[in-house]
């Protein structure tokens, strides 16, 4: 059998709002308060030590307050932005996510096993960690903090395959794709970045501690700053990430997309600020820093960490993942059908308020838009078609949306008929007027046999990568259309025949 039509998800409307700034958005947070976690597990067992062996007097205070600190704030910030993030994801990009579980389904166990073991260890020091023995309570922090940074090593893996997915594009082996080419660099740059972050929090909180002199407190935070000293391998991962990654991702981050390279001017300028201020201020000179000070660098973290986590997403861009699945949940190997038999035909959903629209074209360029454009524009909020196409002649619109792959190297192909994207431009030149109330369907045989033409000479695949896809790659592709319509149970990846 041949390339199954996608299986249609009902797609959500956020009005003004990019679907991309929902999930990057909660994902920032999330990313920020799990690594905080991580690090904090792992500045608790230093201060754990530095208190059984004696050598800083205030050690036991400041875990106490550190680890309410902690609970409080990634437990459950961390929690509540977690089911944040499926709860987003699963309307925004739910085959992604199918295709995330079907691919690593027991990896997902494992990393839910660790996160488990994470909340229980950190809930037992919680609880009992003020009745426990100096050796118990020690162990009880190494077991947190092992779990948590599994938690990350076996998330990290699933992450880094969607922009890196490597030898698993051919083989579809488990461990190709979660042992990636990204996967080292990341891990390790994520590993710093935790203790950065959990070294930060230590200063706010020992600013906030009562009935310690400043003696005391500059002492717990030069021993606090001896977390941030792994920021010095941070340029080589830095580095290193960037040589792992494809090559029109790392172009874009280096100049070739404006929005991307400030994204990483910022992530890359807030760290180097951490890092000059931590070694000159906090190891050099040993200065105190105060709560302010201490509330700003950790603002910067987090700027870094929204600059970071904003270039992993964007860089992956027109998939999620990276030669298999475009952003608006439409395989590589789809397009082909798609242009042939219509890529809404099949859409079972209806539009919301369909009567609003004065025709057939009107509604089904609506259609298209939403299934094909919606996950990474709006119609006149955040990155507007109308905005985008409004100075544009109808002629125009029609050829540089046919050639979408060209027209910006980070949009998928165009994925429907000549009748659809001809719709698509009438519905779009009629919300950029305003949804004026008489609205005429076009009938015009030379526009369509226009597009055709510009459909053609644009082909079905990105610019370059026509020739990456091997002969092993379609028969795993062909062998995963079959696999899948056997299995009704599992829908998302579905063949509808
Ligand atoms: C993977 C995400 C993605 C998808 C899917 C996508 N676009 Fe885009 N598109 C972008 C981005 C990012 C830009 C750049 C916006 C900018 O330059 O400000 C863009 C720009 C554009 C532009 C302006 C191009 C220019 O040269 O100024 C047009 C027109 C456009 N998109 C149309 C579409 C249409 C129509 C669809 C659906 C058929 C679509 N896009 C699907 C991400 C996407």
């Amino acid at each position: 059998m041949g390339v199954d039509l996608p299986y249609y998800y009902p797609i959500n409307d956020f009005g003004p709002v990019m679907k991309g700034m929902v999930i990057g958005g909660l994902g920032i947070v999330h990313v920020f308060l799990a690594q905080f976690a991580i690090g904090g597990g792992a500045i608790m067992c230093y201060f754990q030590w530095l208190a059984h062996t004696g050598r800083c007097a205030a050690a036991q205070q400041f875990l106490d307050s550190y680890f309410k600190f902690l609970v409080l704030i990634s437990f459950v910030l961390g929690a509540l932005t977690g089911v944040g993030m499926w709860f987003a994801a699963i309307q925004i990009s739910p085959r992604t996510i199918g295709l995330m579980v079907h691919e690593f389904h027991w990896v997902w166990a494992i990393e839910w096993t660790f996160f488990a073991l994470e909340v229980v260890a950190g809930y037992m020091f919680y609880r009992y960690g003020g009745l426990l023995l100096n050796r118990r309570r020690m162990q009880l922090l190494l077991i947190y903090t092992a779990a948590a940074w599994f938690s990350l090593f076996w998330i990290n893996g699933i992450l880094s395959w969607q922009l890196t997915p490597g030898a698993w594009t051919a083989d579809g082996k488990v461990w190709s794709g979660f042992f990636n080419t990204s996967f080292w660099p990341s891990l390790f740059y994520r590993s710093v970045t935790s203790l950065t972050i959990a070294s930060l929090a230590a200063c706010v909180v020992i600013n906030t501690m009562t009935g310690l002199d400043v003696e005391r407190k500059r002492q717990l935070i030069n021993r606090a700053a001896h977390l941030l000293a792994p920021m010095v391998l941070m340029p080589a991962l830095g580095v290193w990430y960037l040589q792992a990654i494809p090559a029109d991702s790392r172009s874009w981050l280096l100049g070739g997309s404006p929005a991307m390279t400030m994204f990483v001017a910022l992530s890359v300028g807030a760290s180097l600020l951490i890092g000059l201020y931590a070694i000159v201020a906090l190891v050099w000179q040993r200065l105190y820093i105060n709560g302010a000070t201490a509330a700003l660098l950790c603002a910067l973290a987090l700027a870094a960490t929204a600059g970071g986590e904003f270039v992993r997403e964007g860089s992956r861009k027109p998939y999620t993942v990276r030669q298999t699945l475009y952003a608006n949940s439409i395989t590589r190997e789809e397009v082909v059908r798609l242009r042939a038999v219509g890529s809404v035909t099949a859409d079972p959903y209806p539009l919301r308020n369909a009567g609003a629209y004065l025709n057939d074209q009107l509604r089904l360029g609506a259609r298209v838009y939403r299934f094909q454009c919606s996950v990474c524009h709006t119609v006149s909020g955040a990155n507007g078609l109308t905005h985008l196409t409004g100075s544009w002649a109808l002629d125009q619109k029609r050829m540089n949306i046919a050639k979408l792959q060209f027209t910006k190297p980070f949009m998928p192909p165009f994925a429907g008929t000549a009748e659809e994207l001809e719709a698509l431009v009438q519905y779009l030149t009629w919300e950029n007027a305003s949804r004026p109330s008489t609205w005429e369907a076009s009938n015009d045989r030379t526009a369509i046999a226009n597009i055709e033409k510009w459909l053609i000479e644009a082909g079905p695949e990105r610019v370059g990568e026509g020739e990456v896809r091997s002969e092993r790659e379609s028969a795993r592709a062909e062998a995963r259309g079959s696999l899948e319509s056997s299995e009704v149970s599992f829908p998302s990846m579905g063949a509808d025949e």
